[in-house]
């Protein structure tokens, strides 16, 4: 079926994966929304910032299903600003998006996928049917644009230098046309055919990796070896993230953790999913660094070797 790819387990344990860090905005109770789900905004523009530059780090952003379905998430670059920062690294002028959904359960409707449709129709921007670019920004972080957080962050601000290595020389600041970035969805053999070929019609590929859960380390060989993925930003859910940590493919950790409490025993969390049982199995990580704005606290945290 076009634009379906399904992969088969993988052969050798050696092949090389992405480099993965994981990016969120906590309440200082740990909470990633309401209960209620309504609201996952609560970072500063600051924040929104960060997430803008953090993405402009990576070849691809990935995110849940369920964050997906709850907000107006399109996981865009931020704009032209943000585009010539991947260009002065070398990088492409978009990353590439991937969505996680085991059911393939997405609806074609969903902002996400507009851009793409209109692209696909031929006409310059937007679909029609959903907001226009430039007004759908992702609310999961901030309300607020990040434009409008007063004096953006430099890079370096949250990467020393050399900690973000560029790949190639920086090109000579071409203008950066608009164009959506690729979008990729991975699902499982839980989605049939007739929903993989509905989602491989607004997407950019179709990728069926494990029977009722995503086979990570196959799944992530692929990216790496099909789209050029050194380097992944997952922004969860707490469903997503609790699975690649299970899986022990999170790197870097970075946390926006912001001064309020949420609360709610249905509220999600930063990793909820299955979970660890045993304390000896809980995934562990080193504060990498860790910087104070206004009363948020930026961290990064980086993965203990398990043998250490
Ligand atoms: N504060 C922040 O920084 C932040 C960031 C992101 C999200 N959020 C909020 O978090 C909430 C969503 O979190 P969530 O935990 O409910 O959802 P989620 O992690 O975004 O998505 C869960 C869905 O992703 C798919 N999935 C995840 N892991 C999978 C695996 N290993 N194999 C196959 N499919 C997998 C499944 O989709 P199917 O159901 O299709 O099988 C699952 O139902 C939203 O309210 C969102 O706004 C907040």
């Amino acid at each position: 079926m076009k634009g379906v790819i399904h992969l088969r387990p993988l052969a050798s344990r050696q092949t090389r994966l992405p480099f993965v860090l994981v990016n969120m905005a906590i309440s200082a109770d740990g909470k990633i929304a309401t209960a209620n789900r309504a609201v996952a905004s609560f970072g500063s523009p600051r924040d929104l910032a960060h997430l803008y530059t953090l993405r402009a780090t990576a070849d691809a952003v990935m995110c849940g299903a369920g964050t997906v379905r709850d907000g107006a998430v399109t996981l865009d670059t931020g704009g032209a600003r943000y585009r010539q920062l991947r260009l002065t690294r070398g990088l492409a002028p978009h990353h590439l998006r991937v969505i996680v959904s085991g059911s393939g359960h997405l609806d074609p409707e969903l902002p996400i996928f507009g851009a793409l449709s209109a692209d696909r129709a031929g006409k310059a921007g937007v679909n029609p049917r959903t907001p226009s670019a430039s007004r759908i920004r992702e609310p999961v972080r901030s309300a607020q644009s990040a434009r409008s957080a007063p004096g953006l962050p430099a890079l370096s601000e949250f990467w020393p230098p050399g900690t973000c290595k560029t790949r190639r020389p920086p090109p000579e600041s071409p203008p950066v046309p608009f164009s959506p970035a690729p979008l990729l969805i991975l699902t499982t053999e839980r989605a049939g055919a007739s929903q993989c070929a509905r989602l491989a019609a607004v997407a950019d590929a179709v990728v069926v990796c494990g029977v009722r859960e995503v086979n990570w380390p196959g799944a992530l060989a692929h990216l790496r070896a099909r789209w050029g993925v050194k380097r992944l930003v997952c922004e969860g859910g707490g469903e997503l993230n609790d699975a690649l940590f299970r899986a022990g493919l999170v790197h870097e950790l970075h946390l926006t953790i912001c001064p309020l409490l949420i609360g709610g025993r249905q509220a999600p969390t930063l990793a909820d999913g299955v979970g660890f049982t045993r304390l000896i199995d809980a995934a562990r990580f080193r504060l990498l660094r860790r910087r104070r704005v206004g009363d948020e606290l930026f961290c990064v945290y980086t993965r203990r070797d398990p043998r250490g």
